[in-house]
């Protein structure tokens, strides 16, 4: 298996040529996206276009869906929730759907929503994602991270570190082995770094420093803490996410889609 680290969506390269690709948006959108999942949320669809997560979820049962909206890291006019993790409970999530759009989250899963099998990472859900990894053995890995409009971001690099650094340790084999780029390398040092003081890094992290002034301390708290949520989202069709436990067989998952649309 071979690991490759990419900042942003900006620079991942198109098209997605992995045979399995991760986005990652650990401040705060795949942390949400796990959340609602292990919550009991049915699915969650992402769109980068707020017009079009409105106009999609209109068509859909209102006693069925919740709309997840922000930009800048504050909640968008119209939706019933921003995008803090800690708003998915139970009682709302239970059999809807999470419609969600974000400023750069839904977008890094955009951006590789084309590859065989694509993922949503974040540090709670690091070993889910890992097991999956090890079971299926890709060949190819890319790893996306949202970032922040274009730039590079700490938390989500520290997590690609994460996965990294987890995978060698199961399949007991060399950073050498798994590293297909420089990033990955960079991604793993970061990792061993800070690996005792996650919370610390984020309070270092510029979007962490954003959030921190938008008073999301506990938000900061939530999405740094490793491996406490065995939810893995994968990704159904096109745009939509479930928890894998609730596929039976990815692949019989998706003939249905494709004889639903024919
Ligand atoms: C994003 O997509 O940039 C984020 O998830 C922002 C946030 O809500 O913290």
């Amino acid at each position: 298996m071979k690991l490759f680290v990419y900042h942003t969506p900006e620079l991942t390269p198109s098209p997605c040529t992995a045979d399995c690709a991760i986005a990652i948006d650990v401040l705060r959108a795949t942390t949400t996206i796990a959340t609602a999942l292990g919550v009991g949320a049915e699915a969650v669809q992402v769109f980068s276009d707020l017009n079009r997560l409105m106009q999609t979820s209109a068509e859909w049962d209102p006693a069925k869906r919740l709309r997840a909206g922000e930009r800048g890291g504050s909640k968008v006019e119209g939706c019933d929730f921003g995008n803090s993790p800690l708003d998915c409970t139970p009682q709302l999530m239970q059999g809807r759907r999470l419609f969600i759009s974000t400023t750069n989250g839904t977008r890094a899963l955009q951006k590789i929503e084309q590859c065989p099998t694509v993922l949503a990472a974040a540090l709670i859900n690091r070993h889910a994602v890992v097991n999956y990894l090890v079971e299926t053995q890709p060949e190819t890995v890319w790893i996306t991270g949202a970032g922040w409009e274009g730039s590079f971001a700490l938390e989500d690099t520290v997590c690609a570190g994460a996965i990294a650094v987890g995978l060698m340790e199961k399949l007991g084999c060399t950073l050498d082995e798994l590293a297909g780029n420089d990033e990955l390398v960079g991604a793993v040092s970061l990792y061993q770094q800070w690996k005792d003081n996650l919370l610390g890094l984020f309070h270092l992290a510029s979007h962490g420093q954003r959030l921190l002034r938008l008073e999301c301390h506990a938000d900061l708290q939530y999405c740094s803490a490793l491996d406490t949520l065995d939810v893995l989202p994968i990704q159904r069709e096109v745009g939509v996410l479930v928890n894998q436990s609730t596929l039976v067989a990815p692949v019989a998952a998706r003939s249905v889609v494709s004889a639903q649309s024919a």
